[in-house]
């Protein structure tokens, strides 16, 4: 073991956390604010909008991830259009590319956490709700979403967990994040279990984190289902 080599280039690791963070970070803000009304359509089964969110959900859950990003990547730069078009900064650049995809990728998962999440929240609440006079936009914003919100929470955790981990796949296209840094030290001093081992140990602290920071959040908005 060369324990040394991964303290001498200790930078690059910190680097690989902060990239990880950063791309996990925005692609789960994005997808989020995907996921709230495409999940409220899908609760309310609006035509057309709802197959046509269906679908989209339906070939972001059913294709590994690093399937979606290598079509992004690689695939997009293949048509001319693409390449003369004004989005064509963005989709030349791996860390672009990388984005669009864990968010178009988490946008899916979360649209079925919050389509579930609302679909299920007790009637009464809403009839409750209209019964005191609420508009339908004010039952929205001010009863279902955050009670559905709240009962999402378990899952959104998951969700949350399962995005860092599956933003590894990023390291393919050149990206230098945590699993990024183990294949750079890799490369340079042919050493593989140093750099692997530190990119694992990393994730694992940074999964520890979210797991901490959203068992406190269920015990605070989930106190009546003590948990
Ligand atoms: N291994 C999974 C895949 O290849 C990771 C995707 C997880 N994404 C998510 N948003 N939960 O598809």
């Amino acid at each position: 073991m060369r324990v040394d080599l991964v303290l001498a280039n200790w930078e690059l690791f910190l680097g690989g956390v902060w990239m990880t963070v950063q791309l996990t970070g925005l692609a789960l803000l994005i997808g989020f604010c995907i996921a709230i009304p495409f999940g409220i359509i899908r609760a309310n089964k609006v035509p057309v909008w709802s197959q046509l969110i269906n679908a989209y959900v339906y070939a972001f859950r059913g294709t590994p991830l690093l399937v979606q990003l290598f079509l992004i990547y690689f695939g997009l730069a293949q048509f001319d259009f693409v390449r003369e078009s004004w989005a064509w900064v963005f989709l030349r650049d791996a860390w672009w590319c990388a984005l669009i995809a864990f968010a178009l990728n988490s946008g899916a998962y979360a649209t079925e956490i919050i389509r579930g999440a609302v679909a299920t929240t007790p009637k009464g609440e809403i009839e409750g709700a209209r019964a005191l006079g609420l508009s339908r936009w004010q039952v929205y914003a001010l009863v279902l979403l955050p009670s559905a919100l709240r009962r999402a929470l378990p899952q959104y955790g998951n969700e949350v967990v399962f995005m860092l981990h599956g933003s590894a796949v990023a390291s393919i296209i050149t990206i230098q994040d945590i699993l990024g840094a183990g294949r750079t030290l890799n490369a340079r001093y042919y050493v593989a279990y140093e750099g692997f081992l530190t990119a694992a140990l990393l994730y694992m602290a940074i999964t520890f984190l979210l797991v901490m920071i959203f068992r406190q959040l269920e015990r605070r908005y989930l106190r009546h289902l003590a948990l």
